[in-house]
């Protein structure tokens, strides 16, 4: 009876959201709603602890967010940490105005706070075909930080040469394109509280 219960208040749950489609998208259609609120919140609180145990009381860690895919859900997250952190952020782009990789990856921002010595944690919104990673992650490491990790809210595990795997993954996605909690497409879509996918 329990379960049952459970199963109809996340219906509704779903359903409210994708009543809300329209108010949040001017009209533009959505697919349908992968992630609820409720569902990310709990998620994100979960990670939240993981990372608070996972480093001892005097590490110093920082957490650079790659901007801007992972605003939403790097803030979230650091209000679940419950220990000293720091908070920078890396402008990487990979993606134009289509819903497939370029490729490319290009720097627009380089995190200021040295990283040498501190414990690392690359805040990523999702993992594709891994590019933007591969290409970063080798440059932080020649920093010297002490550890360096990734924590991603989604991966989709599609990517083929991975040379660098999260510690932290929130959801195995679906490989379908994924907007809200931070995700865009063409810079739309952002704002949205939940994560959904768009019409194929
Ligand atoms: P990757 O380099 O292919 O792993 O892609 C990483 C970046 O591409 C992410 O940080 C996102 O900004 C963007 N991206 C990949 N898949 C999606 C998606 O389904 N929706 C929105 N953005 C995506
Ligand atoms: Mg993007």
């Amino acid at each position: 009876m329990k379960a049952e219960t459970a199963l109809s208040s996340r219906d509704v749950e779903y359903e409210a959201e994708e009543r809300a489609f329209p108010e949040y998208t001017g009209g533009r259609p959505l697919r349908r709603i992968v992630y609820s609120a409720s569902q990310i919140a709990a998620r994100v609180e979960q990670m939240g602890g993981e990372i608070t145990r996972a480093y001892g009381p005097d590490d110093p860690v920082l957490m650079v967010g790659l901007l801007k895919g992972s605003f939403v859900f790097l803030s979230d997250l650091v209000r679940c940490i419950r220990r000293p952190i720091r908070v920078d952020f890396l402008v990487a782009s990979s993606y134009g105005t289509g819903t497939t990789s370029s490729g490319e990856v290009k720097l627009l921002y380089d995190p200021s706070t040295p990283m040498r010595g501190q414990h690392i944690i690359v805040v990523e919104d999702i993992i594709d075909s891994g590019t933007t990673l591969n290409r970063l992650i080798g440059s932080l490491e020649a920093r010297e930080p002490a550890s360096l990790e990734i924590c991603a809210l989604l991966h989709k595990h599609v990517a083929k040469d991975l040379e660098y795997e999260a510690r932290w993954v929130g959801f195995d996605a679906p490989n379908e394109f994924l907007v809200g909690y931070g995700l865009d497409h063409a810079e739309d879509f952002r704002h949205l509280p939940f994560i959904a996918s768009l019409p194929t």
